[in-house]
């Protein structure tokens, strides 16, 4: 299917959003029973215009709910008294535009991180909420889930402030090797995530954090199924790239476009696209589409399975996007004049 729309900026309607952190109190078995919770939730959110994600790692669970104000307290009082957690923490609470785009998402990380950990983040936020410092929602789940654990994190004021880049492929999954290569060539640990939506699908996703010069990158690889998990579309704006590894045909390039469209749709300003293809022939399709759609599309030349070709011809375009950050902001006009 073809969007013939282009990516537009709507009025949001405006929700309250909370995310807490509980103590899980399940044995073994964690996904089949998230699955019962989904099956619950799927249930009772969705005529009450909730929508919620659900986090499962190190013992915890971690639950961020957007909806109307008093459906989601009385939901809250429900479910605080499940014997499959306990202690819950409200770690967020604000009213502003619905972030998630569907009903139902959830995401266990496989770690052998210890419940302490997680408790201390937990903490952290915890303190800086009581101190008036709230970050967003997606910020929120991110120091929970994924914090940035590379070492150059302890230089930022701001934990959040890293740059981060999705990799999607068109074909096979290039995208995943491409995050192992680099996770290889900077001695760093690819963390291995699983997520789901309000259907059966259940989608990998792996990423990488390291030092590039003066700072920290983290590089994600997702499926193209992920494209379409409401989790997954919440943190599309923080990217400041998509990276798509095309195959050279038009059957399997353009669709992935559409997914990465549709993924960008209503956002004020989307992440640059930036197609790797192994021939220059192959961009002027995926090209005349993205700029239909208002999308800015950076052409790179590489083979999608070659990791060290792939990093060489992207690497520059992110680079100029970072001197571009630092100088202010950016027309598009201007970004088109940098190519
Ligand atoms: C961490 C966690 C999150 C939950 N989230 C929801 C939810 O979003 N919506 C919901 O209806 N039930 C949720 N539940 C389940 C409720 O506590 C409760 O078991 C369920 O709503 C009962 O409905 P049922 O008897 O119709 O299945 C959650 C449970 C846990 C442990």
């Amino acid at each position: 299917m073809r969007l013939n729309s282009k990516v537009c900026v709507e009025p949001q309607e405006s929700v309250v959003r909370i995310v807490y952190a509980s103590e899980a109190c399940i044995g073994a078995g964690v996904y089949a029973e998230m699955e019962r919770i989904r099956a619950s939730a799927v249930r009772h959110n969705v005529p009450v215009g909730i929508h919620t994600a659900l986090l499962y790692q190190s013992g915890w669970f971690v639950q961020w709910k957007e909806g109307p104000g008093h459906a989601l307290l009385r939901l809250t009082d429900r479910l605080a008294a499940d014997p499959r957690h306990h202690s819950l923490r409200i770690v967020h609470s604000s009213r502003g535009p619905r972030l998630l785009s569907g009903p139902w998402s959830m995401a266990i990380v496989q770690t052998n991180e210890e419940p302490e950990s997680m408790a201390r983040r937990v903490a952290r936020l915890r303190q800086s909420m009581e101190n008036g410092v709230q970050y967003s929602p997606p910020a929120v789940w991110r120091q929970l889930s994924t914090p940035l654990g590379h070492p150059g994190a302890a230089q930022q004021t701001n934990p959040d402030a890293f740059q981060r880049i999705l990799v999607c492929a068109a074909a096979a999954s290039p995208s995943f090797e491409f995050a192992r290569w680099l996770a290889a060539r900077h001695q760093q640990p690819l963390v291995r995530r699983r997520f789901a939506g309000d259907e059966g699908l259940d989608v990998g996703t792996d990423y990488v954090d390291f030092n590039d010069d003066d700072r920290v990158l983290r590089v994600i690889a997702m499926s193209r199924k992920g494209l379409a998990v409401p989790l997954t579309r919440a943190f599309v704006p923080d990217y400041s790239h998509i990276v798509l590894l095309l195959s050279g045909e038009p059957e399997r390039d353009l669709p992935l476009l559409d997914k990465v469209a549709a993924a960008c749709a209503g956002l004020a300003s989307p992440p640059v696209l930036v197609g790797v293809a192994q021939h220059h022939a192959t961009h002027s399709r995926p090209f005349a589409l993205a700029h239909h759609l208002g999308l800015i599309y950076l052409d790179a030349q590489a083979h999608p399975h070659d990791c060290a070709g792939v990093w060489a011809a992207v690497h520059p375009l992110l680079a100029r996007w970072r001197e571009a950050a630092n100088s202010g902001p950016l027309s598009i006009p201007d970004l088109f004049a940098m190519r």
